[in-house]
């Protein structure tokens, strides 16, 4: 008796259970959105430069991301990677805490999730992350500022699973995932049929993030000999080989595969590594984050308490702190405090961190959003004869359009706060602007054609 009370029991809480997860099943709307992909897709292959494989530390990764990556993989990554249908509410997608503009960042100190919450830590750059998800000299890996994560594929799961970033568990996204109409090709091209999987998910996410890498930057054109230094940008160079490099931001990956204790605080508030390894000589640790595109990843460190870089070289000149953790207690002395610049030595540095910018990764459409209503991702050449070059501008941006007939074409140039900066009129088929005047950084050019409107990310030098 007691036993087929107990199947009873069993029984009814399974019915309950099956039809509560049948009620979650019905409880989503679904965007009529559509991503707008080339019909080819981009080419998703890294390309290092000699001086980028060979300095600093290799990885797992940077040997065999190329292996990692398919352009179909990638795309597909790159869909999901700014489908805001990822998040129970169809409000936020991983673009949203990490903009393509800012090297995948985030400019406000803590990211606004789900409902508002707000992000307990910074949200970091996810580029030239091939540097920092494997690594031969550090076991397991250091993804995350307390580098608790192993691999790309883990940690891309993280946020789909959290309740304050995209909320949902695995379960709930593969079975929405499927009901959307454009994946199933999606996931044929990536993994030769269209059933979607945790893994692939992961998979082609983490494709799309490896593949978030350039090197165009004025520091790499000068490694490769194609442009020099100033004097204040060498200066900046020099003081940075010097003092900085040493067993954290190595030379040309400008990170470590090394979690470490930059001497913050005296007192750590947020533990870091040692706060789920439980080790008293991790707290206070955290992923030392690449250097790369660092001008534009402002607010900095993993609590986002530097505004600016002169503040982050003050800090380091003027105001480490004796954490008995501190790395530099023994990379420099055991009784380190700062570097003690000038006021010129800041300013150099700063100055050489600026060099460290690569334009093509904060414009190219390859990495743009496909679901922005007038997407930068339409290949303005082809739909509307558009021509626009050069990408970065360096002083004058040209612009032709093929089919020109005396239309209404209006140019409007937006900042990255959506600010008119300049506008103007195109009255011939080709034209020329000077836009020497502004300060370097990404830009929106919107351009109006007899009311259809185009936009295309720029970077001015
Ligand atoms: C609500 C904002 C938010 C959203 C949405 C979000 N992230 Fe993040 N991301 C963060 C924050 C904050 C961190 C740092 C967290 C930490 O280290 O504890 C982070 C860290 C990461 C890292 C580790 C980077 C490193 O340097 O170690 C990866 C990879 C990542 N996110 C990928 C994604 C992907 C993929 C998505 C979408 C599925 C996503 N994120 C969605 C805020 C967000």
């Amino acid at each position: 008796m007691k036993r087929i009370f107990a199947i009873l029991v069993f029984a009814a809480f399974y019915i309950s259970m099956v039809s509560l997860s049948f009620e979650k099943s019905e409880s989503y709307d679904l965007l009529t959105l559509e991503p707008n992909l080339p019909a080819q897709p981009y080419s998703y292959t890294l390309h290092y430069p000699e001086h980028a494989i060979y300095g600093g530390y290799a990885t797992i990764d940077t040997v065999v991301a190329n292996d990692m990556i398919t352009s179909h993989g990638a795309t597909l990554g790159r869909v999901l990677f700014y489908d805001k249908q990822l998040s129970v509410k169809n409000t936020i997608s991983c673009g949203s805490c990490h903009f393509q503009e800012f090297a995948f960042a985030d400019t406000a100190r803590f990211s606004i999730g789900l409902d508002g919450v707000l992000t307990p830590r910074n949200s970091p750059t996810l580029a030239d992350l091939t540097w920092s998800s494997g690594s031969p000299f550090f076991e397991g890996s250091i993804l995350f500022w307390d580098c608790r994560s192993k691999s790309l594929e883990e940690a891309v799961l993280d946020p789909l699973q959290h309740p304050d970033e995209l909320g949902k568990d695995l379960e709930f996204m593969v079975q929405k995932l499927s009901g959307i109409n454009y994946y199933p090709p999606l996931f044929e091209n990536a993994f030769g049929d269209s059933e979607v999987t945790p893994d692939r998910v992961a998979d082609a996410l983490a494709q799309f993030i490896r593949s978030i890498s350039s090197f165009d930057s004025r520091y790499d054109l000068v490694k490769m000999g194609e442009e020099s230094f100033t004097a204040a940008e060498e200066l900046g160079e020099e003081l940075f080989v010097n003092n900085c490099t040493k067993g954290c931001h190595n030379v040309h990956s400008l990170s470590t595969p090394f979690p470490r204790n930059n001497g913050l605080d005296l007192v750590s508030i947020d533990l870091g590594l040692g706060g789920w390894d439980g080790r008293t000589d991790n707290i206070g640790k955290f992923k030392c984050q690449t250097l790369r595109n660092v001008e534009l990843t402002a607010p900095y460190m993993h609590d986002g308490r530097f505004k600016t870089l002169e503040e982050v070289v003050d800090f380091y000149s003027d105001d480490v702190q004796l954490h008995p953790n501190s790395d530099f207690r023994h990379l420099e002395n055991e009784n380190f405090t700062g570097f003690n610049f000038n006021r010129a030595e800041k300013k150099a540095l700063v100055t050489f961190l600026k060099t460290l910018t690569t334009p093509t990764l904060l414009t190219h459409d390859k990495w743009s959003d496909p679901f922005e209503e007038v997407s930068s991702s339409r290949n303005l050449a082809t739909e509307a004869g558009l021509n626009i070059y050069p990408n970065p501008v360096d002083d004058k941006l040209m612009i032709e359009l093929e089919d020109y007939s005396n239309q209404n074409i209006q140019l409007n140039l937006f900042d990255l706060n959506g600010k008119l900066v300049w506008k103007n009129r195109m009255i011939e088929s080709m034209a020329e602007y000077g836009l020497g005047d502004f300060s370097t950084g990404v830009y929106i050019l919107k351009i109006e054609i007899d009311g259809n409107l185009y936009s295309k990310k720029l970077f001015l030098k």
